[in-house]
């Protein structure tokens, strides 16, 4: 029987709609077991594996990674000036994650101020020990330690900063593994001796398919934390997948976080960080998209986001007079915070008040009245990064913090006149946090002084500089 064109095209179309549902609902089925199941799927966990990996929560494969290569820096660190990151737009404010891709050869930024930094966040070791570099042990049924991936993070920033700062930061290997054993920061003059890695040779070959690493004692953890911290001007933070699927603050050395404190999130997890830290729009905007980012997390695609804040420092006139010479030579006391750091890198203790009693959240107040003037407010802007490391599975955040002088930024083109339309356009949640009712007249007065100064003198438009491309 012959059908005409009509009928064949009636039927097929009914054949289509069946197959369609039934592929439809064979998907839902397949995709609620599979999210009813307690396996977690890791997209692409390595650059060898690109099948996603099915796990646990909070169990990691080793997987074999080797760091991109990339071309050394072709300056030293200590000619190289601060990077001017200004992350501000015209315009309306949208509280997002705002991440991008982070190219390899740039993890790390150092720069002229490397040594300064060394020497605030070795002072603060030192002073505040536990409170600025911590490692939690395994908690059984919740988040294992964060122990290894310290280790880890040690070697992989001996490896990196060696490769990209070859004068400055020189290696010693073991003759026949080829891992690293000492790191020599070398405008430092200091060397240190890396615990041990994590695989050796023998175990590469035989069994990191099968995920064992060797055991780490707690010293030789926080000795590896401790050289991680001091290598690099940014904050460390591990953070390690529950058992939950929530990633857990487990460790790292927050030496200069300015505005909160390391023992007030150690051990959290992501959400609790930024809910009791009052992270606006946290829940609305950030939860969702930020705990699945980090779930899926790849080996091979690190990512890089930039935030800023103003904040108060002392007048010149009412700094203490420093007469020790170098900062090596001050004595390691936390009363003598305020010589080896006078710009409140580490803490912003002129506009949150001592550190000690500082309780988030609560208003604030600083022991001696600030003075509020442009020559005492500074642009303080992090760069962050965010990767995750091969044979621990733990993902590193580094936060790298920039201070400038407000007086600079009013000189650069464009930058005024941009900066004020941005902190006028803040949302009311993003100013309480930010603190803008201290400031914000001052500021304001001088950013609207200043891009009239450059609009008379460079015409009309240069107050609507849109910058280099974001973030600068
Ligand atoms: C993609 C990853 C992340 C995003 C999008 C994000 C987002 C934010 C945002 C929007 C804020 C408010 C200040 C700002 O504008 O930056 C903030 C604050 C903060 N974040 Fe995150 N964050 C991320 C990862 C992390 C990680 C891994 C940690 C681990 C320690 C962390 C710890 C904090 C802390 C301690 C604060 C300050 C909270 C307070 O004021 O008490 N963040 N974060």
């Amino acid at each position: 029987m012959s059908m005409s064109s009509p009928q064949l095209a009636l039927l097929l179309g009914v054949v289509s709609c069946a197959l369609f549902v039934l592929y439809k609902s064979r998907s839902r089925v397949s995709s609620e077991s599979k999210s009813q199941s307690s396996k977690a799927k890791a997209a692409e966990s390595s650059s060898t594996n690109t099948k996603p990996n099915e796990r646990e929560w909070g169990e990691w494969t080793p997987v074999n990674f080797t760091y991109p290569s990339f071309d050394p820096s072709t300056l030293d660190p200590l000619d190289m000036k601060p990077v001017p990151y200004r992350p501000f737009r015209w315009g309306q404010y949208h509280v997002t994650m705002g991440i991008r891709d982070m190219p390899w050869a740039e993890w790390i930024e150092l720069d002229n101020q490397f040594l300064s930094y060394h020497y605030i966040r070795r002072h603060r070791i030192l002073t505040r020990g536990k409170n600025v570099l911590n490692i939690l042990p395994d908690r059984p049924g919740i988040v294992k330690s964060a122990d290894r991936s310290a280790v880890e993070l040690a070697h992989e920033l001996s490896a990196y900063l060696s490769t990209r700062y070859p004068k400055s930061f020189t290696v010693t290997r073991d003759s026949s593994s080829g891992a690293i054993q000492s790191v020599t920061i070398v405008p430092a003059g200091a060397t240190y001796q890396l615990p041990p890695p994590l695989i050796s040779e023998k175990m590469k070959e035989g069994s990191l398919e099968k995920g064992e690493l060797r055991p780490v004692s707690e010293a030789e953890a926080e000795e590896a934390m401790k050289i991680a911290a001091l290598l690099v001007q940014d904050d460390l933070a591990l953070m390690v997948e529950g058992t939950d699927g929530r990633y857990y603050f487990q460790g790292g050395a927050i030496c200069v976080p300015g505005f909160w404190r390391m023992r007030d999130k150690i051990g959290l997890p992501l959400d609790e960080i930024h809910l009791r830290g009052h992270v606006p729009q946290y829940q609305e905007k950030l939860h969702n998209s930020m705990e699945r980012y980090f779930k899926r997390m790849p080996v091979e695609k690190p990512i890089i986001r930039n935030n800023y804040f103003v904040q108060l420092v002392q007048p010149f006139d009412r700094r203490r007079p420093n007469d020790f010479g170098t900062p090596d030579s001050i004595p390691p006391e936390t009363s003598y915070d305020d010589l080896v750091d006078p710009e409140e890198l580490a803490w912003s203790n002129t506009t949150n008040g001592n550190e000690d009693k500082f309780t988030h959240g609560k208003p604030i107040h600083p022991d001696i009245p600030p003075v509020i003037a442009p020559e005492n407010l500074r642009f303080r802007s992090e760069r962050q990064t965010l990767r995750r490391l091969p044979l621990t599975g733990a993902i590193v955040f580094t936060i790298r913090t920039y201070l400038t002088p407000l007086v600079q930024l009013g000189q650069e083109p464009g930058i005024p006149a941009r900066m004020a339309s941005a902190v006028r356009s803040w949302p009311e949640g993003v100013s309480r946090y930010k603190g803008r009712e201290l400031y914000e007249e001052i500021l304001l007065n001088y950013l609207d002084e200043c891009a009239e100064k450059q609009r008379l003198a460079g015409g009309e438009g240069l107050e609507r500089n849109p910058g280099k491309g974001y973030p600068y």
